[in-house]
């Protein structure tokens, strides 16, 4: 009886230690899927240090049960929380933050956490998610155990991540340890790992789990019928497309603004939203799923011996893959080729090599002694993954492996330049080409807007094409429904797309009303390189100021002189009237355009105006711009 009570304790301690009672939590609020990529590396780590998958929950927040969280169950939480635009919670994290709410004090108490935030300060409500889930956790009695990072879109995330990663994963073990007093005996392995002779290589990304298997059909897809997502031709009867489920968009129009060799070019197309029953607004963006250079694609199947016509479908979503698709159209439409390769996709080439030489010199990049050669080779070079797969030819990962672990292509936002009283069944939208030099001397294009102005061009000689879409309504940055406060608008580039649908909403307000008075001033403007080349939109502008429709138009031509001259130096010389409107007449602001510079110098000078023309200490134009945000009296659509 007593060997069999033995061999029993053993059993269930085993299965304990196989299956604990306590977890590590290692949460995500996501909303384009970075966060939960840093979460996944992070229980990874944890799994291999602790030889024990089951030890550590990974969870999006709206899968965890509220009431679980507590220290009986998860006394270790380390969670990554990404900040939408507008600071409130992402999609995945809505419904577990509105029941958090309903929490009481004290319920966290005895929860250790630790939290990385990640998000853009360009943006006004920059790291609101992040702060107010700590926030949370804190008022609930939860007590921080490691530095709440926060890793800042501008600077690179690459770093703050890193170093958040490494040290949470640290305490969250080292937490977990003393939580469930000296550790429950999976946590035994771990010391065991730690006494081991140290590897090669220290500081590795996690080799991640596979998650996903693939069934592979027996026909072939020479179409290309099979692409992964379902592509709607008629509204669908859930009410609305998304990135899941877009809207397959005829291109009625489009065209080259600049001329053909000019240094910067900047693409105007229309698409038809007829039979759609999208619905949009002047201001509103939407989300286009772009195409990777056929090209690249071709080449890349052909470096991997790989065949593209092979249909396959996956046991779960992956890269937004939810129906059969075939290998070409997973590379193509659903994998990130581009973007520089992170530490967990050079670990996986590393394990693909062949050669004992070329699988080293990749662990050694993505480790910790080669922090210098991973940002010089990798995040400065830049290469794409064929050039990483040409460098290191004995690499040869499997076609399933790169769908799993690539990063999803991401949908691009445009915002429209229409507006649906005058361009009815359409949405059109202006964007400047990208291309640019890599660190290591490379040219790079831009995904989207290459494939897109390679489509402009088809279409401008007679082909028919198509683009899928999906709506992303802007909340703030609507023309005001009180069209009789003055409206400033600041859009330089393709920053001045909103605008444009703006005027022409102005054009039909005042139709509606009978004339003059119906709407109050408005002012643009509009900053571009030279009259003659890059000044999208113009002649329509000027038009309006001459039929009335939009009272002033300011234009900053930078390069048709000497010095540079920007939309701000133009608000510069009209300090007195825009201080006079901004205090005294409660005019409405509007920036859009490029978020790195432009809207920082246009802030500055918008605070600098009011001090001087309007007669405001600096720490009171500072805190009046920021009530006229609240307000959304000043609002600001901008990108990087
Ligand atoms: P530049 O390229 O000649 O420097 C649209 O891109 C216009 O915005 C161009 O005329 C560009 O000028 C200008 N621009 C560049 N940096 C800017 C900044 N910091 N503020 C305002 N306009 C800027």
């Amino acid at each position: 009886v007593a060997l069999l009570r033995k061999m029993r304790e053993q059993k269930a301690a085993r299965a304990k230690a196989e299956n604990p009672d306590k977890k590590i939590l290692v949460a995500f609020a996501s909303q384009t899927g970075t966060a939960q990529e840093i979460a996944k590396a992070l229980h990874a780590q944890i799994v291999e240090k602790t030889g024990t998958p089951k030890l550590a929950v990974l969870s999006a927040f709206n899968d965890v049960d509220v009431d679980s969280l507590k220290p009986d169950t998860f006394p270790v939480v380390a969670f990554v929380a990404a900040s939408t635009g507008d600071g409130d919670p992402p999609d995945n994290t809505a419904s577990f933050y509105a029941k958090m709410l309903r929490k009481k004090k004290e319920e966290l108490k005895g929860v250790r956490y630790t939290c990385l935030g990640l998000g853009d300060s360009n943006y006004t409500r920059f790291m609101a998610v992040p702060r107010n889930m700590r926030k949370k956790f804190e008022g609930l009695g939860a007590e921080c155990i490691y530095w709440n990072a926060e890793a800042d879109e501008v600077d690179g995330l690459e770093e703050t991540v890193e170093k958040w990663t490494e040290g949470a994963l640290e305490a969250v073990l080292k937490e977990y340890r003393a939580a469930t007093a000296g550790g429950s005996e999976a946590m035994a392995s771990v010391e065991a790992a730690e006494s081991k002779p140290p590897p090669k290589f220290k500081g590795l990304p996690a080799l991640l789990p596979r998650r996903v298997t693939f069934s592979w059909q027996e026909g072939v897809d020479e179409g290309g019928q099979a692409i992964g997502v379902v592509l709607g031709g008629h509204h669908n009867a859930e009410g609305s497309y998304t990135q899941e489920r877009p809207f397959l968009a005829k291109v009625k129009a489009a065209r080259r603004v600049t001329p053909e060799g000019y240094g910067k070019q900047i693409v105007h197309m229309e698409l038809s939203i007829d039979g759609s029953n999208i619905e949009y607004k002047p201001g509103d963006a939407f989300g286009v799923l772009p195409v990777n250079d056929p090209n690249l694609v071709d080449d890349l199947l052909q470096r991997l011996g790989a065949d593209g016509s092979r249909v396959f479908e996956a046991s779960e979503a992956v890269n937004s893959i939810r129906a059969p698709c075939s290998v070409r159209a997973a590379l193509s439409r659903h994998c990130d080729l581009t973007t520089p390769a992170k530490k967990s996709l050079i670990r996986l080439l590393a394990e693909s090599c062949d050669d004992v030489k070329e699988k080293d010199d990749l662990l050694l990049i993505c480790s910790a002694e080669g922090k210098p050669r991973y940002k010089k080779e990798i995040l400065e070079a830049q290469p794409n993954l064929l050039d990483l797969l040409r460098a290191y030819p004995s690499c040869r990962p499997k076609v399933e492996d790169l769908v799993e672990f690539l990063p999803a292509l991401a949908p691009r936002e445009y915002s429209v330049s229409s507006c649906p009283h005058a361009h009815g069944g359409s949405i059109h939208f202006a964007f400047s080409v990208v291309e640019f030099e890599t660190g290591g001397g490379r040219t790079r294009r831009g995904v989207a807007t290459n494939w897109l102005a390679g489509i402009a061009d088809a279409v401008a000689s007679g082909e028919s094409c198509e683009v899928p879409i999906f709506p992303k309504p802007s909340k703030d940055f609507h023309h005001p429904e009180d069209a009789v406060r003055p409206v400033v608008m600041i859009g330089p580039g393709t920053g001045v797309s909103p605008f444009r649908g703006f005027v022409h909403h102005r054009k039909y307000l005042l139709s509606l009303q009978g004339g003059e008075g119906a709407v109050g001033e408005s002012w643009l403007f509009f900053g571009c390189r030279e009259r003659t080349k890059d000044a999208i939109y113009l002649d329509e502008f000027d038009a309006f100021v001459e039929s009335g429709v939009l009272t002033t138009l300011d234009c900053a031509f930078s390069r048709e002189q000497e010095e540079k001259v920007y939309v701000q130096d133009k608000m510069g010389e009209s300090g007195t009237r825009l201080s006079n409107l901004i205090l005294n007449e409660d005019a409405f602001i509007f920036v859009c355009g490029d978020g790195q510079h432009m809207a920082k110098d246009v802030h500055a000078k918008l605070e600098e105006i009011l001090c001087e023309h309007g007669g405001l200490k600096r720490a009171a134009a500072t805190a009046y711009l920021q009530i006229m945000q609240k307000q959304g009296r000043y609002v600001r659509d901008t990108w990087s």
